[in-house]
Parts: C-alpha cells; sequence; structure tokens
C-alpha cells in the first residue's frame, strides 16, 4: 500500500466515526461503534495498523502517527458522546461538563435572632437565666393574672386571635412572669424570649407577629433604682454610650409604669423619619411588678417586690444595623440579609 493510499483510507474511517458517533443514541449503539472502530479484533482502525507494515520503512513513521492521533480522538469522541448519552438518559438533560460546580450554602443567623442573642449574652452576664413559655395562651395567663380588669379597654391594644374558648395566641411575653413565679421562688431573675401576636396594621414600624423579650426580676428589697440602673447599664452595653430617657406610662401589671428611650442611633438624637422626628426610639415598658401580680401566682406581695420590663428587638434591631422599616425583617430577601446574616 502507498502513503497516499493509506492516508485516504484513515480519512475515510475518520469521516465515518464522525458520523457514527453523533448519530448514536444510545450506550449500546455507542458500544457498537467502539468495536467496529477501535475494537481489538474487527475495528477498522485496528485493521489499518495492522497493514502499517506492507508500507516502505520511510512512510511508516508518518502513517502510524497519523493512525494512532485518530484512534485518540475516536476514544475521546466515544467517552464524551457516551457521557452525554448516559446522562440525558438519567436526568432527561444532556450533561454540560463545563458547567461550574455549585458553591456550597451556608445559611446564617436573621438579624433579629442576633440582638436576642446578644441582648441574652449582656442579661446572662448579670445573673438571668432563660425561661420560655407556650405561644398558645390562656386569657387567665394573658390578662387575668397580669390584673387587666375584665373589658378593660387596655386590652383593644392587645387583641389577637381566639383558638378555642378562652385559649389565644399570646399578646406579649408578660405571661412569662405568671408561670416562672408559680414555679419558682424568689430570687428570680430571668429573661423569656418569644413571639408575639397581635391584631396590628402591618406598617413601617408594626407587624402583627413580632418577637418580644421579658425581664423579670423578683427579691426582697427590689427597688426601682434596680430597674433603671439595669436597664440604663444594658443600653449602654448595646448601643455604646448613648442618652436614655424613662416616661412615665401605664401598664395594668406594673405600678408605677415607664417607657425607656435610647437616642435615634439612626439621626443620633437629631430627627429622622424612622424616629417621627423625635429623636428618640422606644425599646421597652416596664415597671415595678404590681402587687396584684405577685398575689395571682402565690408570692407573698408585703415579703417581695419586684421589675420587669418587655423589650422588641425587632425594634432594637432598626436601631441597630439602621433599618428604616420594620417590614424589611420580614421580607426574606436574600439580598438584605446576606448583608447581615453571621
Ligand atoms: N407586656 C408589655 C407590652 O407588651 C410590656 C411590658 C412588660 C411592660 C413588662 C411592663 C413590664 O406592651
Amino acid at each position: 500500500m502507498t502513503l497516499q493510499e493509506f492516508l485516504e483510507r484513515i480519512a475515510e474511517v475518520e469521516a465515518r466515526a464522525e458520523s457514527l458517533i453523533s448519530s448514536a443514541s444510545s450506550a449500546a449503539e455507542l458500544e457498537a461503534a467502539r468495536t467496529s472502530l477501535v475494537g481489538r479484533k474487527s475495528g477498522a482502525l485496528s485493521a489499518l495498523m495492522k497493514e502499517l507494515p506492507s508500507l516502505t520503512p520511510q512512510d511508516r513513521p508518518e502513517a502510524g502517527a497519523r493512525v494512532n492521533q485518530v484512534k485518540v480522538a475516536v476514544e475521546d469522541a466515544l467517552d464524551t458522546r457516551t457521557l452525554d448519552v448516559t446522562g440525558r438518559q438519567a436526568t432527561g438533560q444532556s450533561v454540560d461538563l463545563t458547567m461550574p460546580a455549585r458553591r456550597s450554602w451556608k445559611g446564617g443567623k436573621h438579624p433579629v435572632t442576633l440582638v436576642i442573642e446578644e441582648i441574652e449574652e449582656i442579661f446572662r452576664e448579670l445573673g438571668f437565666t432563660i425561661a420560655l413559655g407556650p405561644e398558645a395562651e390562656t386569657e387567665w395567663y394573658n390578662f387575668g393574672a397580669l390584673n387587666f380588669p375584665a373589658e378593660h379597654p387596655a386590652m383593644d391594644l392587645h387583641d389577637t386571635l381566639y383558638l378555642e374558648d378562652s385559649v389565644l395566641l399570646r399578646t406579649h411575653t408578660s405571661p412569662v412572669q405568671i408561670r416562672t413565679l408559680q414555679n419558682f421562688k424568689p430570687p428570680i431573675r430571668i429573661l423569656a424570649p418569644g413571639n408575639v401576636y397581635r391584631r396590628d396594621f402591618f406598617d413601617a414600624s408594626h407587624a402583627p407577629v413580632f418577637a418580644q423579650i421579658e425581664g423579670l426580676s423578683v427579691d426582697e428589697g427590689v427597688s426601682f433604682v434596680d430597674l433603671k440602673a439595669t436597664l440604663t447599664r444594658f443600653a449602654n452595653r448595646f448601643f455604646g454610650t448613648t442618652r436614655t430617657r424613662f416616661r412615665p406610662s401605664y401598664f395594668p401589671f406594673t405600678e408605677p409604669s415607664a417607657e425607656m428611650d435610647v437616642e435615634c442611633q439612626i439621626c443620633k438624637g437629631r430627627g429622622c423619619a424612622t424616629c417621627k422626628n423625635t429623636g428618640w426610639s422606644e425599646i421597652l415598658g416596664s415597671g415595678m411588678v404590681h402587687p396584684s401580680v405577685l398575689e395571682a401566682s402565690g408570692v407573698d406581695s408585703e415579703r417581695y417586690t419586684g421589675w420587669a420590663f418587655g423589650m422588641g428587638p425587632g425594634r432594637i434591631a432598626m436601631q441597630r444595623f439602621g433599618i428604616p422599616d420594620i417590614r424589611i425583617l420580614y421580607d426574606s430577601d436574600m439580598r438584605f440579609l446576606e448583608q447581615l446574616a453571621e
């Protein structure tokens, strides 16, 4: 055979391989193609290799190199096509081997969770333990034991969903005060985080489901000084040195009652849309535990006094992270959450 003839036959085999491989649509067809092209006994390329000795010694190197090159290319094409076809069978799609691997995805904590954990840490240092209570509460724990007189208008602010007769979704974490006082003897220092429900409109500063953190300290000789000192210390630990103020307020279960504001961290007290131009942000309600709350829980109100607070970690998160609208905390928008997640 002349070199010319040899090269022509290789070209023929090459063309046949191309059409066989590209038209094969199953692994079985590809196996058949593999046998007829590169099979050791009857493969076309193997047959050509056996012809090499019939060429002149000068022509052999070129012919040999060429036949090897085609053999490698054909085997590669067979392998790729086989992966493609079997991948398509398994998934109904072709496998794109050039597609970058998926990045492993790690979840992060929500900003409100981060704030709750940080607050828990500060109060833990002050000797508070964590207590939890149910989200479905009875009217008695949510209102009665907390000294809400029946039909009192203060309950209008606490409208909620009733599950059955006198069971409702709690409107605040204060029922955990009662459950704790019933089950543990003073001295008591607890922090009770959890979700609460209210018939509030969803606007820039309200949500119908939100987190609260209740605090309760009961012992002999506990006074309003302890309340003010502890909460002021908390604010300075959490926000860094900042101005705070207490305003007189009303809750049926505390007397006297006070709300605590911190200087708006977003405008530094100058006044902005988030603080409604007041320069202050309300972060909690508080007061001295009403004697009738202690008595309802079986605690001697002549011997013990206490103070309590309920704060809104959502509002605090807004202050901490400069979030202008509380609804952003509920949107699950990854572009926002990713910036704060830890
Ligand atoms: N439970 C009150 C509320 O949700 C807050 C509060 C708690 C006030 C404890 C005083 C003491 O509005």
